[in-house]
């Protein structure tokens, strides 16, 4: 499992990027000598890219309205986050304990579901639910590779390997087509990806699952208390993971993970896996497990704000309707997907000329990110892996367009006003 120093750099590795509050200068990509098998990389041709990014970040100390701001976030709620925090201090229970069980109580009501086990981080759970699901070396598990490389790290962590579909380039969600071609051939589970707070097509994948016996995995990192007709993000699949990385919808102020299920059995192995492989304390029961548990504080944290959730994700969704309306003269794309029951994590576009509207942007003092800029089977570590030797042109094409713009609940009106106005501003033709 990656130390959080190490998840913070391999975040800001995919963004390219320092996150809120990183000691970690920007930096710009190298990436060379990618996918040698296959020629000229598309995504390789990184020194145009590289510099606009030192530009951005060299005048990101102008930017006035940021992606995303989590100290405005968490300002409301310092005193009663502090109150909270003094009474874990106070309890003596740091690591599990009382306020993670309470949390995983109330949080598997939310997600709609029986059971909910606290993990260290996202990408854990992912990889524990993985092995839950009894993947493991040898097999393979579908997923898409425009979601930031976290399933692929996973499914590798198992000594399995990724089979990478193709996006549906509207939503950027899998492809159901291509989701089909992949079941013609044995593979040990699927990675759902519920990427920018959006559901996947969650009625046919499960019927396509469950027709061949596969379990599924939502990644619901992104989609907090979005639903589809009714149902959250989470309850569809055998389990659903989550990450409480401090700028997630329902964020901590550290790492945080769970994984949520119906199902009694695959709680229980997860909760052993989080814990070293223990059923009980010394006997290690279950094969593969690891230190990846939630601590009381992040418990506490996640415990003031899950009441608060619901009102932010409406915010949420009235700041994308806003961008929507306006955009949509102008023929630019916006990736929204089953809509009214988003939880829009992230507000994209797509755009051709995206890194010189992103600089623009940023001389307006408007932030803008990009959700990710290389897709997983051309990300240098991993291009030249048998299994990376894909074309997946939808992914690819979208990963040189997409771009976030400042979504946050507590950005304000005016502030709005100003990023659709420099938006429209920057692309007029
Ligand atoms: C879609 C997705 N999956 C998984 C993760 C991994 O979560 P974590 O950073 O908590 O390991 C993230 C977050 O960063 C994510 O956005």
């Amino acid at each position: 499992m990656r130390s959080n120093l190490g998840k913070r750099r391999f975040h800001e590795l995919q963004n390219g990027v320092a996150l809120p509050g990183s000691h970690h200068a920007p930096r710009a990509f190298s990436l060379t000598a990618l996918r040698p098998w296959a020629g000229p990389n598309p995504i390789c041709d990184t020194s145009f890219r590289a510099r606009m990014i030192l530009r951005v970040n060299r005048i990101s100390s102008s930017i006035r309205i940021p992606v995303n701001d989590l100290s405005r976030h968490n300002a409301p709620l310092r005193e009663r986050l502090s109150r909270a925090l003094e009474c874990v201090l106070e309890s003596g229970w740091y690591i599990l304990g009382p306020r993670v069980a309470e949390f995983e109580s109330r949080f598997a009501t939310y997600c709609g579901v029986d059971q909910c086990v606290g993990t260290g981080n996202g990408t854990d759970a992912l990889e524990i639910a993985l092995r839950a699901c009894g993947v493991g070396p040898g097999q393979r598990v579908i997923t898409v590779a425009n979601a930031g490389g976290y399933s692929t790290g996973a499914i590798l962590a198992t000594g399995a390997t990724p089979a990478f579909i193709d996006i549906e380039p509207s939503t950027h969600l899998l492809s159901l087509d291509q989701l089909h071609g992949a079941l013609s051939e044995r593979v040990g589970a699927i990675v759902v990806t519920h990427l920018y707070g959006q559901m996947a097509p969650m009625h046919d994948v499960m019927n396509m699952a469950d027709a061949v016996g596969v379990p599924v995995i939502e990644d619901c990192a992104q989609a907090h208390g979005a639903q589809l007709d009714g149902r959250p993000a989470g309850a569809w699949g055998a389990c659903g993971c989550f990450s409480f990385y401090p700028t997630k919808n329902l964020g901590a102020l550290g790492d945080g993970g769970a994984i949520v299920t119906h199902d009694s059995g695959l709680a229980e192995r997860v909760r052993a896996l989080r814990n070293y492989g223990w059923i009980e304390k010394y006997r290690v029961d279950v094969g593969g497990g690891s230190n990846s548990r939630l601590d009381g504080i992040q418990a506490a944290v996640l415990l003031e704000k899950l009441p608060l959730i619901d009102g932010w994700n409406e915010r949420r969704r009235a700041i994308a309707r806003r961008y929507s309306e306006a955009l949509a003269d102008r023929g630019i794309v916006t990736c929204r997907g089953a809509g009214l029951d988003d939880a829009v994590h992230l507000f994209v576009v797509r755009i051709p000329n995206r890194d010189t509207v992103r600089q623009r942007l940023a001389e307006a003092g408007v932030g803008a990110d990009v959700h990710y800029p290389v897709p997983d089977h051309l990300q240098h570590a991993w291009s030249s892996e048998r299994w990376a030797r894909t074309n997946l042109p939808h992914t690819e094409a979208s990963c040189r367009e997409v771009l976030t713009l400042p979504c946050f609940p507590e950005l304000i009106d005016e502030e709005i006003a100003e990023v659709i106005t420099a938006f429209l501003q920057v692309t007029r033709c």
